[in-house]
């Protein structure tokens, strides 16, 4: 009776599948077929069970299973016109073959067929967005794209280099527009991560609310409105690469006590979340502010600044390596042309005088949207000075009144010089040591002004 109920239970499941299944016994004689199978085919059991599987069913291989022993797994089988896909397999007792089973798939395969597609389709698109990503999160930068020969920008080279070759934190300093950001790329693409991400933060430009939740991820229900399955955050992303902190001096001091725990222990939790992560990351900050003054005035956190300041580079401004300007000036708009698909412009003797003696307060940034626009208005090949703004060329002028008022500041003194002279030899009857000593200098000191003003023949 138990063995009775079993076989009853085992039949009744395998009737409620949705495959079709067939078993033949090693002679290839159907044992059983179960009810989706025999609605397919419609039959019933009496139909099939006894019979060798070669007159019931077409093109099956189920005797050739028993005989190899091989499984054939996925494969399409044409019955009644369709095309079924299905898998037949050996049934073994002690190693020797005994049967096989059949199974069709056939109630879903246009399902199936449609998932397949599916599945395609986003796999080139994961791939896609994988591709894209890579170009996303890969450091744009190298040191080739770091313009200028001076002294002052190859020592940063030099030093940046080395920096690059470690793993230390480094802290990027310098005014706006002078290529910090550049030098953060240039360092990870020289770095032994460089084919790892490199991922930046904007720590200005995230409201103080989303900062966190950018910077560290949360996981689901970590916040009303956290998303579905969370969601990773910077650190996460770049972890194995190199974490940018760019303008580190505008976080909140609260934030500052966060990033300054994920740095000192190297791991963080995702917000919401209490498994803690582990980091294997690289970071490089930077900013544009005074972090030592900000550290006095209580503004940033005297601990993170020690942490951050472990490999400092100080990148010095445009006017404190004027020599630059003309390589920098001529590289950007090689590239500016090439960007705006414009014949390559070159610079009058006029626009270079320009752009040297203008102080540049925004630096390269802002040589390079001078260039820009330049080449924008200018309708020739050759940029003039006119092609900048009033304020870029009137440096110039400033600079030539400079002199000029220097000049003529020069001249003055000498005029008066030689006026008081004139006055002294006539009140001391012509007497050099007289007038000399009237004067306040020394006798060979009057001597010399009066060949210099030409006064030798005076009377
Ligand atoms: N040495 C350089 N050679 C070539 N291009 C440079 C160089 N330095 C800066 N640039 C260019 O100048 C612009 C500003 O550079 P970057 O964004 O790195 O400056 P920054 O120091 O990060 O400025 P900010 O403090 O305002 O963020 C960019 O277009 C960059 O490509
Ligand atoms: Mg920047």
């Amino acid at each position: 009776m138990q063995l009775k109920e079993r076989v009853d239970f085992l039949t009744a499941v395998l009737d409620s599948l949705n495959e079709g299944i067939v078993v033949v016994d090693s002679q290839g004689i159907v044992t059983f077929i179960n009810k989706v199978y025999r609605d397919f085919l419609k039959g019933d059991l009496e139909d099939f069970v006894g019979k060798p599987v070669t007159e019931v069913l077409e093109n099956t291989r189920l005797p050739i299973v028993c005989q190899t022993g091989e499984p054939e797994l996925s494969v399409v089988q044409k019955v009644r016109g369709r095309n079924i896909l299905g898998h037949r397999l050996p049934i073994r007792k002690n190693g020797k073959v005994i049967g096989a089973v059949g199974e069709l798939v056939f109630q879903r395969s246009e399902e199936i067929k449609a998932l397949v597609n599916q599945v395609n389709a986003l796999e080139g698109r994961v791939h896609y967005y994988e591709r894209q990503l890579h170009d996303v999160f890969r450091s744009r930068f190298t040191f080739a794209d770091i313009y200028g020969h001076s002294d002052a920008i190859t020592q940063v080279k030099r030093l940046a280099l080395k920096a690059a070759r470690g793993d230390s934190t480094v802290l990027i300093m310098g005014e706006s527009g002078v290529g910090k950001e550049v030098f953060a790329h240039a360092i990870h693409s020289m770095s032994p991560r460089a084919g790892k991400p490199f991922i930046k933060v904007n720590c200005a430009a995230i409201p103080e609310q989303l900062l966190e939740s950018e910077m560290f991820g949360y996981e689901e229900g970590g916040f009303t409105g956290a998303k579905k399955g969370g969601k990773p955050g910077k650190f996460e992303l770049a972890n194995h690469g190199t974490i940018f902190l760019d303008e580190i001096g505008d976080m909140s001091l609260g934030m500052q006590a966060k990033l300054l725990r994920v740095l000192q222990e190297r791991e963080m939790e995702r917000v919401g979340g209490v498994k803690p992560i582990q980091l294997d990351i690289r970071v490089i900050a930077a900013t544009n502010k005074d972090l030592e003054s900000m550290v006095k005035a209580k503004l940033f956190r005297q601990d993170l600044w020690y942490r951050l300041n472990v490999f400092p580079i100080v990148i010095p401004p445009l006017r404190d390596r004027r020599e630059d300007i003309p390589e920098i000036a001529e590289s950007l708009l090689k590239e500016l042309c090439d960007e705006l698909r414009l014949p390559l412009c070159s610079l009058s003797k006029g626009a270079l005088d320009v752009l040297m003696s203008y102080s540049w307060p925004g630096n390269i940034r802002e040589l390079r949207n001078a260039l820009e626009r330049a080449v924008n208005i200018c309708e020739g090949k050759e940029i003039r000075a006119e092609h900048f703004t009033t304020a870029i060329r009137n440096s110039v002028k400033v600079a030539a009144q400079d002199s000029c008022q220097f000049h003529t500041l020069k001249k003055s003194i000498g005029e008066t010089e030689a006026e008081l002279i004139k006055t002294a030899l006539e009140a001391s009857g012509y007497n050099k040591t007289k007038a000399a000593k009237a004067l306040g200098i020394h006798r060979c000191t009057l001597y010399a002004k009066i060949k210099k003003y030409s006064l030798e023949n005076y009377k």
